[in-house]
């Protein structure tokens, strides 16, 4: 289903100030379809592996510490052109910059806690939903 879905997750802050809810509730209006889901705490290995591309960048250990400060949601979302349609969706990596009605407009406290991820291609979304979610567990 490459090209068709993207992974996200909403992020330690938006899930601890209860915006899990809201945040969904956008996504749903805005035609995505949930093929995956769960609620997990992210472990400092995997958060490692999933932000490998940022290893040694100065935000690198921030990050980390963020992500696995306290449980996300992690999802698989299906739309056509899922991918690009999805970060339109959520807005700037700094909510400053990110556009009115965007989830990190609405929800993001700053760059790091920035409410929630899309992955930033399809080969990265393939890769992101292979190391979440096995085949048992997508729709
Ligand atoms: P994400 O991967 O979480 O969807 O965010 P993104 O594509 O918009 O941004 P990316 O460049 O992939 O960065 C991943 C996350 O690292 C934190 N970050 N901090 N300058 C900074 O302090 C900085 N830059 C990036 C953010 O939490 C960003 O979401
Ligand atoms: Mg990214």
């Amino acid at each position: 289903m490459s090209g068709n879905f993207t992974l996200s997750i909403i992020k330690p802050n938006a899930v601890r100030t209860g915006k899990t809810g809201p945040i969904l509730a956008i996504i749903n209006e805005a035609g995505f379809e949930i093929a995956a889901l769960k609620m997990v705490r992210i472990s400092r290995k995997q958060a490692e592996v999933f932000y490998e591309v940022h290893k040694g960048k100065p935000f690198y250990e921030g990050l980390i510490g963020f992500m696995t400060s306290g449980p996300v949601f992690v999802m698989i979302l299906k739309h056509e052109n899922a991918v690009e349609e999805f970060r339109r969706l959520i807005g700037d990596t700094d909510p400053e910059k990110a556009e009115a009605g965007t989830i990190r407009k609405l929800y993001a406290v700053s760059v790091q806690m920035n409410a929630i991820h899309g992955s930033d291609c399809d080969e990265n979304a393939v890769r992101e939903a292979d190391l979440f979610f096995s085949g048992f567990e997508r729709f």
